[in-house]
């Protein structure tokens, strides 16, 4: 250890405090604060701070009368789209996966914290009949759209998922898979990688240390992919599968269509080397980011840095000015991906600062970590759709597809009203009972009445989160490797009637699906 390198170090960023505790330290807590110390670049992180607080202090007003609505040419819509032209587009993107020239990223390095598990979110089971996991649900949507794709193409095919944790969540993330056999998925095809961490920094400019031997560290937002994506070989690695078009997408969304072929489709007709899928925001304060342009330049304002009257601004139609709702699900060429993760791009992406309580050593006694009531310090975080701005209007694309298809985010635990185990839980239900409807079944409950559409109050089973009685739709759950977005269930279902609950169920295991019916 060069004790004597690192004091100078820190005296020249002004960061002495950090070694405050060395003298009490044991040997291995010294190995280990100097081993955290050594890898950060204080100059560079002081330079973030700097710049993160300059943002801070310029109010958002300013940014309000620089955004613009996004332009009609960029823009297309699942319900505004022909048939024809759905059928061309799903046909493309099924083509380019058939080809294995699609891949995945996961965006899945996020605390969680809102939703307040101990494990990474992936691994949470929302209380579907099958006890499915976020994680497997997406597992299975991958394998299935590879069945899909090489049917197009009678090539056999593979679509790389490429998963970025953090330190918070890689042990467990990849045990999990581990222990799961990945899910059926080839081990080779799940590469894991991880984001860089940032210290958190006082109002002051100190690095706060959470306990003597140990800085408050995290993760770098999900902006820090570029610079993951450029240190892990991941770029490298797609470029030798033969990888062109890239999916990124966050982890708690349990409607998520992967890859998406309709959406590869659009994203290549618009000639775009960078797109967003989006849904209309319902209400000014939905906490969704808005797509929009700034100063011409393609970006996502966040709902945290966007204020209340321009949230609330509507055009003469009585819709929301500001309605593309980001979803956090992107397509990105290779080439672009390669270009914006070079130094020279990726140091042009400017932190988002969140004020936070961040634990740290209490004054009294260093033994003790206090959680402050209120906001201490600053968190640095970059945002994945910040490289929007290197898209121009011939290369930028927007996907508006429906929300009820594709959108339900867990982020809250179930004493929240929105977003939470029990509203994903509903929603993919939901989703899969239109699915079947659509299919030519129909649902009589327990003494043969005929099921409308949605139906009241049930009980669904429990999972991770809370077993109570709630308002549910008809009980159906389709396993992802029967069906992908609701395709070839009309052999199975079609002038069939189901007692419900019914379960279409398959794992990688099985070669037929088989449907469950009246149990779990
Ligand atoms: C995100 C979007 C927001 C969108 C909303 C829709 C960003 C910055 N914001 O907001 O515009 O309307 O989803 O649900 O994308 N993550 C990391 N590393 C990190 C932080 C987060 O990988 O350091 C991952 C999370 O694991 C998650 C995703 O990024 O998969 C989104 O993070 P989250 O904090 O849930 O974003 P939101 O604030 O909900």
């Amino acid at each position: 250890m060069d004790i004597e390198g690192l004091k100078a170090r820190l005296a020249e960023a002004n960061q002495e405090h950090l070694l405050k505790y060395w003298d009490q330290l044991s040997d291995e807590e010294k190995q280990q604060l100097y081993a955290e110390l050594s890898h950060l670049d204080f100059k560079e992180i002081n330079g973030f701070f700097k710049a993160a607080m300059e943002d801070l202090n310029s109010a958002s007003e300013k940014l309000d009368d620089l955004l613009e609505p996004l332009p009609k040419e960029v823009w297309g819509g699942v319900v505004e789209t022909s048939e024809a032209d759905l059928l061309q587009y799903d046909i493309d993107g099924l083509t380019e996966i058939g080809e294995s020239r699609v891949a995945v990223i996961l965006l899945a390095g996020g605390q969680g914290t809102r939703l307040g598990v101990p494990y990474p979110k992936g691994m949470y089971n929302v209380g579907l009949p099958s006890g499915k996991t976020l994680y497997q649900i997406q597992a299975e949507r991958l394998l299935k759209l590879q069945r899909l794709g090489e049917k197009v193409t009678g090539n056999s095919c593979k679509i790389p998922w490429y998963i970025m944790t953090s330190e918070h969540t890689k042990n467990a993330t990849l045990d999990f898979f581990k222990k799961n056999n990945y899910f059926g998925l080839e081990e080779e095809d799940v590469v894991l990688f991880e984001q860089n961490l940032l210290p958190c920094i006082g109002f002051d400019g100190k690095i706060i240390l959470e306990k003597p031997h140990k800085v408050a560290l995290a993760p770098d937002g999900n902006g820090g992919l570029y610079r993951a994506l450029n240190h892990s070989g991941v770029l490298k690695d797609m470029e030798k599968r033969g990888i062109k078009y890239i999916h990124v997408y966050c982890v708690d969304n349990i409607l998520v269509k992967m890859a998406d072929p309709i959406f590869i489709g659009f994203c290549l007709s618009k000639g775009a080397t960078c797109g967003a899928k989006v849904v209309e925001k319902t209400f000014p304060t939905e906490p969704v980011g808005v797509v929009c342009k700034v100063e011409g330049k393609y970006q996502v304002v966040e709902y945290s840095e966007i204020t209340q009257k321009t949230a609330e601004k509507r055009d003469s139609n009585g819709r929301l000015v500001f309605n593309a709702g980001n979803i956090c699900n992107h397509f990105f060429t290779l080439d672009l991906l390669k270009f914006v993760s070079e130094p020279a791009q990726e140091k042009q992406m400017k932190h988002h600062v969140a004020k936070k309580k961040i634990p740290h050593v209490s004054d009294k006694d260093s033994k003790v970590t206090i959680k402050p009531d209120t906001p201490n310090g600053i968190k640095m975080e970059k945002f994945v759709f910040d490289v929007f701005h290197f898209a121009t209007d011939r290369s930028f694309a927007v996907w508006e597809v429906i929300r009820e298809d594709e959108f339900a985010p867990l982020k809250n635990a179930d004493t929240a009203d929105k977003d939470t185990p029990t509203t994903c839980r509903r929603a993919l239900l939901n989703l899969h009972h239109r699915y079947l409807l659509a299919a030519g079944a129909q649902f009589v409950d327990k003494d043969g009445k005929v099921l409308p559409p949605s139906s009241e109050k049930e009980d669904i089973g429990g999972g991770d989160c809370k077993r109570e009685d709630q308002d549910v739709v008809v009980e159906c759950e389709i396993s992802p490797l029967v069906s992908y977005a609701g395709e070839g269930l009309k052999k199975l279902v079609e002038d069939r009637t189901f007692s419900t609950p019914v379960y279409l169920d398959q794992d990688y295991t099985m070669e037929e699906p088989e449907i469950v019916e009246g149990e779990w």
